[in-house]
């Protein structure tokens, strides 16, 4: 899916003199398919036939009274999101329309423009993108100006991203992306393949910024959406391991990968113990983005790898087990962001960190009573080997510490629990940093990737509480998701720190079963907000 911009500097549509001129233009110009919004006073304008300008009379008679036509047999509705394409007629190639088709979808009755959301934008824009998809559409020249309706420029970005990340959700498919992975004959690409954005002089300048913005963030998801999708005797930590690598042949992130001498070495005690059982060994993946000066604070990103969770000895039932695979998720969506974060040279400093195993059974395998020491000192007795997550990630959060970082965010398919709490819509935020949850709620707002908050207090902590060691890895069924929250949060008390549990929203089940891409819009938003 290719994205881009073009600029047509007079056509204004909200300024009457110009309006047929302008849609004059956006007409003439050649493509598959022209869109535009249109807003119920618009249509009510149409239907009533008594005024002489507007919007969709001005468009009905440059068309050759096509929008008539289609208002007449029902075709053209108020109720917002609803759609109609328009097909060409041999009358307006004599008034020199070059569009093949106009797809006129409805914005509803438009409130005065500041009450409009994000959310009511996102349905509109979907209803739209479904149109182009999967027919004889290749290209379609998107008049972003028609859906803001007098808004302001700073919501255009947004609104830009958002559309992008849903075309780029619309087009992905598993098995044309890899095509040695293309197991189901049927898989054929999306017809639909070139979004143009055009916009006037006045949003210019927002649109040559978010559609390059947008594009990094498809490119970021689609990578996340093939690491997760991926199955796990393909996706190993090697492989892991070598993606990161591949793309710093593309880019100019720094990649560095260590191995198991090198993981000892850094008395990553916890981390190995979750690698012991597997044949396939650990790694352990730093990835640079330095795109900000040189002295300063990184943010850094921190991801769960596990390729595979069965659950260690503390074996998992066999049902949708396979999905497990999805288990290394949180690493996919830090390496996605990193990849998006290097395509459209980010002026902040990054660092992406993924420890990366698997977690089997075998004769060599941790079992549940063991007692292993971390690398932060702090011994651990692991009490269920299937609470590996937080065993992986305590040695990564300690790692971090020397990058002095600005804010750590890891981001993890850590428990269960956090699905029965949030469902499929939200994923778990924890933190005791007000402002680190507001950006990141902020951000999840901003790309309809959201967060909601839950607790981290110290009367958590009490569950974690071991006869042997310093710390269990956990707390019992109540409060599943704080309790692995407030274990990580013991590793973490040198630097600002959020965590991400996304258990209930890296990847669908069912009928539709596939990753989601999630959380990448949210963290390539919030890098995007950071001053
Ligand atoms: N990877 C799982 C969490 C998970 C389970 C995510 C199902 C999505 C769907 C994690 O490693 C795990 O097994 N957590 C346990 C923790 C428990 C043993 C304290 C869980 O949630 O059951
Ligand atoms: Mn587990
Ligand atoms: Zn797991």
């Amino acid at each position: 899916m290719q994205f881009s911009t073009k600029i047509f500097a007079q056509a204004d549509l909200n300024n009457p003199k110009q309006l047929k001129a302008s849609l004059g233009t956006l007409l003439a110009h050649s493509t598959d398919c022209l869109v535009l919004a249109y807003s119920k006073a618009d249509l009510d304008a149409l239907t009533a036939g008594k005024s002489k300008s507007g919007f969709l009379i001005e468009l009905d008679r440059l068309l050759g009274g096509s929008v008539t036509h289609a208002n007449l047999v029902g075709d053209l509705d108020a109720k917002p999101a609803s759609t109609c394409v328009i097909r060409a007629e041999k009358s307006w190639t004599a008034s020199g329309v070059k569009a093949k088709r106009v797809l006129l979808v409805s914005l509803g009755d438009i409130a005065p423009a500041s009450a409009r959301s994000l959310n009511s934008y996102s349905k509109i824009a979907r209803a739209a993108l479904k149109q182009l998809s999967g027919g004889s559409i290749q290209s379609a020249l998107w008049f972003i100006p028609s859906f803001a309706l007098g808004h302001r420029a700073e919501f255009m970005a947004e609104e830009v991203r958002l559309t992008i990340q849903y075309a780029g959700d619309q087009a992905y498919r598993f098995g044309v992306r890899q095509p040695a992975m293309k197991f189901k004959a049927k898989d054929k690409a999306d017809t639909f393949t070139h979004l143009i954005f055009a916009g006037n002089d006045t949003c210019a300048k927002e649109l040559k910024a978010a559609v390059p913005e947008g594009s990094a963030m498809v490119e970021g998801m689609n990578l996340a959406k093939d690491l997760g999708n991926l199955p796990p005797n393909i996706c190993t930590p090697t492989y892991l391991g070598k993606a990161a690598q591949g793309l710093s042949k593309k880019t100019g992130l720094k990649v560095e990968v260590l191995g198991r001498k090198q993981i000892e070495a850094l008395g990553m005690g916890s981390f190995l113990s979750v690698a012991k059982g597997s044949d396939t060994p650990p790694q352990f993946i730093v990835m640079r983005h330095q795109g900000g000066k040189a002295g300063e604070a990184p943010i850094v990103l921190v991801g769960k790898g596990i390729t595979f969770d069965t659950g260690g000895i503390s074996l998992k039932p066999g049902e949708a087990m396979d999905e497990m695979k999805y288990d290394m998720c949180g690493a996919a969506s830090v390496i996605g962001t990193m990849y998006a974060a290097a395509l459209m040279k980010l002026k902040k400093n990054v660092i992406g960190v993924i420890p990366t195993c698997e977690n089997m059974p075998s004769g060599n395998a941790t079992r549940p009573g063991d007692i292993v020491k971390s690398m932060s000192g702090q011994t651990i007795e692991i009490l269920n080997t299937d609470a590996e997550g937080r065993l992986i990630l305590c040695d990564a959060l300690t790692y971090v510490e020397r990058f002095k970082p600005k804010a750590v965010i890891d981001v993890a398919t850590l428990t269960g629990a956090c699905i029965i709490a949030l469902g499929h819509v939200h994923s778990g935020v924890f933190s005791d940093d007000e402002g680190l949850v507001n950006a990141l709620t902020k951000a999840g707002h901003a790309s309809l990737d959201t967060v909601w908050r839950l607790p981290l207090d110290a009367a958590y902590h009490e569950q974690l509480k071991s006869n042997f060691a310093d710390v269990a890895n956990i707390g019992g069924r109540p409060a599943g998701s704080v309790t692995a929250a407030c274990f990580l949060s013991r590793f973490t008390e040198k630097y600002k720190w959020a965590h991400l549990d996304i258990a209930g929203t890296a990847w669908k089940s069912g009928a539709a079963k596939g990753s989601t891409g999630r959380p990448v819009p949210l963290l390539v938003n919030y890098l995007l907000e950071q001053k």
